[in-house]
C-alpha cells in the first residue's frame, strides 16, 4: 500500500492530538445545556474512524446517529445523495454533525437540510478536515480539526474507491494511482 503513498500529509500523532483538543472544544461548548440531550450525527463511511476516537475522548452523556451519503466517485465528486436515511430521532434535541472533510461543501448541506426538517434544538458541525480554497461560506464548520490544501486524501476512514481507510495517517495519494 505505501508506494501508492505520495506523502504523509497529517501524522497519526498530530491527529491524535488534535483529536484531544477537538473533543475538550466540544465539551466545553455542550457542558452547560445537556438538558435537551445530544445527538452526534455522523456520516458513513468516511467519518468512522475519526468518530470512534473523538467520542471516546468526549466525557458528555450522547446518543449516535448514523446517515450514509455518497458524494465521491474515485477522486471526482458527484452530486451528494442519500444512501440511507438517519437511524435516529433528533427533534429537540442538539445535533452535533460529524464528517470527515468539508470540500465542496454539497455533502454537509443537504444532511443539514435534512436535519433541519426533524426540529432539533441546535445544529453545529464538525469536520476534521476543511479545503478552505473550496469551503463555500453558505456551509460554516463550528470545530475544525485542521485546514488543507486542495489536494485529494486518504486515510484515517477516507478513501479511493473504498481503499486506504485503515491509513492511520492522512496522506496524499500519488496521481499516477488515480490516473490508472
Ligand atoms: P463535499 O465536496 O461534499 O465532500 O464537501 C465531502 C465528502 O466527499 C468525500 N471527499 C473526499 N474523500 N479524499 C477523500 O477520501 C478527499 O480529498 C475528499 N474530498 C471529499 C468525503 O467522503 C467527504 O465526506
Amino acid at each position: 500500500m505505501d508506494h501508492d503513498i505520495d506523502r504523509i500529509l497529517i501524522s497519526r500523532h498530530r491527529i491524535a492530538e488534535r483529536v484531544m483538543e477537538l473533543a475538550a472544544e466540544i465539551a466545553r461548548t455542550y457542558a452547560g445545556d445537556v438538558e435537551a440531550g445530544l445527538t452526534l450525527v455522523t456520516i458513513l463511511s468516511g467519518s468512522l474512524i475519526f468518530l470512534s476516537d473523538l467520542i471516546r475522548c468526549l466525557p458528555l452523556r450522547m446518543k449516535i446517529g448514523l446517515i450514509t451519503v455518497s458524494s465521491y466517485k474515485g477522486t471526482k465528486p458527484t452530486p451528494a445523495a442519500i444512501l440511507q436515511q438517519l437511524n435516529t430521532d433528533v427533534t429537540g434535541r442538539h445535533v452535533l454533525l460529524v464528517d470527515d472533510i468539508l470540500d465542496t461543501g454539497g455533502t454537509l448541506r443537504l444532511v443539514r437540510e435534512q436535519l433541519v426538517s426533524a426540529g432539533p434544538k441546535s445544529i453545529r458541525t464538525c469536520v476534521l478536515l476543511r479545503k478552505p480554497s473550496k469551503a463555500p461560506p453558505d456551509v460554516p464548520a463550528d470545530f475544525v480539526g485542521f485546514d488543507i490544501e486542495d489536494v485529494f486524501v486518504v486515510g484515517y476512514g477516507l478513501d479511493f474507491n473504498d481503499h486506504y481507510r485503515n491509513l492511520p495517517d492522512i496522506a496524499v495519494l500519488r496521481p499516477e494511482v488515480y490516473a490508472s
